[in-house]
């Protein structure tokens, strides 16, 4: 029938042990496979040793053979290789350098947050304090949302992921990116121009807006320089959102209320331009953020 989701991530950095340790406090659960685990999606992210911070496989759930079959035919009329097994199929992406993998999985069933908020005129949480102040267990989140990887080869990148494997443009921002989508999320990969292939961010459901909080708080108070950017809502999505950085120089985001597209009819995609297509509300953009501070000591070393 189609794509429907990721299935999970394989990060590659010099030292797995800190940073597997950064994704417990996150919220992950670590998993006996050695994997760490959402609450909704498992086993979502694996971290390998690698000589230097990046995405190094991506994973893709369809419904079933017929759609693989589509996926490898189309990476095929692009000519691009790909192994084929009876339920996947793998190619590795150039300008990311990623390996991406579509294969059968069942699809995310998540059960529902019933969301009891006090509005002007419309009182919804009668004689009662909010819940989300009476939380105290950790954060725990849902699913692996999106990630962001910078290519060497916009134009490669985005034919192998929308002509190849079959990802929707849901909006682009002029000259930059495409938010693209594999399930009815507004997006799960953004694609962005950069001086070689590296990850940006991963990004990770939680229930709301107080769930970013507390997350990012409980991580900012053992660790002040994990933040990067944060409380805010961005504009493309309208998701809320708060990064924060792994010790190995990779950002992860808690976001809530991210649009959703259940039917491509009712969509028009924008194309952004200007000071919206980062956020609506929210702290001034770092610079970091943008171009993350290990950016050219990562160039250096790939020169030498
Ligand atoms: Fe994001």
């Amino acid at each position: 029938m189609a794509l429907h989701r990721l299935v999970s991530i394989t990060i590659g950095v010099p030292q797995v042990a800190p940073v597997a340790a950064y994704y417990e406090e996150f919220g992950l659960t670590p998993a006996a496979s050695g994997r760490l685990a959402t609450a909704d999606g498992g086993e979502q992210l694996q971290l390998v040793p690698a000589p230097r911070r990046r995405l190094l496989e991506l994973r893709i759930g369809a419904d079933d053979a017929d759609d693989v079959g589509r996926v490898a035919a189309a990476l095929a009329r692009l000519g691009i290789d790909a192994e084929r097994t009876p339920d996947s199929v793998a190619a590795v992406e150039g300008g990311t350098d990623v390996r991406v993998v579509v294969q059968i999985a069942p699809r995310l069933a998540q059960a529902g947050v019933a969301a009891a908020l006090n509005g002007p005129g419309d009182v919804r949480r009668a004689n009662q304090r909010a819940a989300a102040t009476l939380r105290d267990g950790p954060v725990r989140p849902r699913k692996l949302g999106h990630v962001v990887v910078g290519t060497t080869d916009l134009a490669g990148s985005q034919r192998f992921f929308v002509d190849g494997v079959g990802f929707k443009v849901s909006d682009t921002v002029k000259g930059l990116a495409a938010f693209l989508r594999c399930s009815t999320d507004h997006h799960n990969l953004l694609v962005q121009p950069a001086p070689f292939a590296f990850l940006h961010h991963t990004s990770w459901q939680v229930d709301d807006v107080d769930e970013i909080g507390r997350g990012a708080q409980a991580l900012i108070e053992k660790d002040p320089a994990r933040h990067v950017w944060g409380l805010g809502r961005h504009h493309i999505g309208s998701n809320y959102f708060w990064y924060l950085k792994d010790p190995a120089g990779n950002f992860s985001e808690y976001y809530a209320d991210l649009d959703c597209i259940v039917d491509d009819e009712l969509w028009t995609p924008v194309e952004f331009d200007g000071p919206k297509s980062l956020y609506s509300w929210g702290p001034p953009v770092p610079a970091s953020f943008l171009a993350p501070d290990d950016l050219v000591e990562m160039m250096r070393q790939r020169h030498a």
